[in-house]
């Protein structure tokens, strides 16, 4: 029998609940990664080679961890990343995360292949509410210009171009399913073949052929921020400096793409020095996903010079278990645990959040 939402404590709660009530082939959608699944078990894993150096003695009576993405105030250091075929999880789909983005004030990206339209999204936000949105390159590139100049004319306020996705990877527990539940289908009019899984299903215009020298043409045709998302070395982060973009996620897609990437936690603090000697750390924005579970790990990134996290499969099962109520516990238990660890941390701001707090010895030697 199916546990109560008050009985859900922290997010791995919620997976555990999801992989009960969801549908077998929407499952394997969401939990499914490339190949041998290695680099999705060490997005989480790479978290517990960190360890805290907490200050004593703090007045940490008052703790506020709010902070800015992109130029927009935050209630915390998270968004909502990402994540195709909301509909698979919860009959209205993506604008349950909307609604949840809303309540706690934190951003949510939009993405591409969302269940909903774009303007269900956009339209389910309430005032200020701020989203940014999801870029997969179709080959036709005037279907592309069309869907960020409408996104930057509904007010989203970031581009996120994935750039670590050329193919789709093959994730087999999805293959095996092939799975694709009729009233879940995305809205971007695509023909569709699901012997492959859902995934390969829907990506068949992704251009593999995107490169670097894209990228000034995506500056000319919107005045959003630039951000590449998925990027995995620091030679591709100064790389992206160069190129003029405003930031980038450090992420593997949940390990859904390449088998054996490293986790975004490993490129950042690979990251934050060189840029550092470099006297670049001020010119781009640096966010990180993959494995996100704990707000340890968020403060630990943050710690290491991430500006936020994102956070995708969480999201997806607490709304698949719980619909908005769950989602929304699930940020709440977030927030509980950010106010808690910065005290236990002895950090009263983001801003006190630096490398000095965490030893990263065991992180690379493993
Ligand atoms: C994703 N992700 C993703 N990324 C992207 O750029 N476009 C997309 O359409 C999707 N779709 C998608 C579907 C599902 C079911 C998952 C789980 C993930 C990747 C996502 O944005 C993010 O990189 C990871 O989900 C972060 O890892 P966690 O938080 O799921 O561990």
């Amino acid at each position: 029998e199916m546990p109560l939402l008050e009985q859900c404590y922290n997010l791995l709660d919620f997976e555990a609940v999801a992989r009960r009530v969801m549908k077998k082939g929407a499952w394997g959608y969401y939990s499914s990664a490339a190949d041998d699944e290695i680099t999705l078990r060490e997005n989480h894993a790479a978290f517990h080679r960190i360890w805290f150096r907490p200050k004593i003695l703090v007045d940490v009576e008052k703790v506020n961890f709010s902070t800015t993405m992109l130029g927009t105030k935050v209630d915390a250091p998270f968004y909502v990343t990402a994540t195709a075929l909301g509909k698979l999880g919860h009959v209205e789909g993506e604008v349950v995360l909307t609604r949840a983005a809303r309540k706690h004030n934190v951003i949510q990206m939009i993405p591409t292949l969302a269940s909903c339209s774009f303007d269900e999204i956009i339209d389910a936000a309430e005032g200020d509410q701020v989203q940014w949105l999801q870029l997969y390159v179709n080959k036709d590139r005037a279907i592309t210009q069309r869907i960020v100049e409408h996104a930057e004319k509904r007010g989203c306020k970031g581009l996120f171009i994935t750039v670590d996705a050329p193919q789709l990877g093959r994730r087999e527990k999805d293959m095996r399913s092939k799975f694709m539940d009729p009233g879940s289908n995305v809205q971007n009019g695509q023909q569709t073949d699901n012997s492959q899984g859902a995934a390969r299903a829907i990506s068949s215009f992704i251009d593999p052929g995107l490169s670097w020298a894209d990228i000034s043409w995506f500056r000319s045709i919107t005045k959003m921020p630039i951000m590449l998302k998925g990027v995995q070395r620091v030679e591709d982060v100064l790389k992206a400096i160069e190129a003029g973009v405003q930031g980038v996620v450090l992420s593997n897609h949940g390990g859904r793409q390449l088998d054996f990437a490293r986790s975004g936690i490993e490129v950042l603090a690979e990251t934050m020095p060189v840029l550092r000697e470099l006297g670049l750390e001020d010119k781009i924005e640096i966010y990180i996903d993959g494995g996100i579970r704990r707000a340890t790990d968020i403060i630990k990134a943050l710690c290491l010079g991430a500006k936020g996290v994102g956070i995708g499969r969480p999201f997806l099962y607490a709304m698949s278990a719980y619909g908005f109520d769950g989602v929304d516990r699930a940020m709440q238990l977030l927030k509980d645990e950010m106010e808690m660890n910065m005290r236990l941390i002895g950090a009263t701001s983001v801003g006190e959040l630096n490398q000095s707090l965490v030893d990263t010895r065991s992180l690379f030697n493993h």
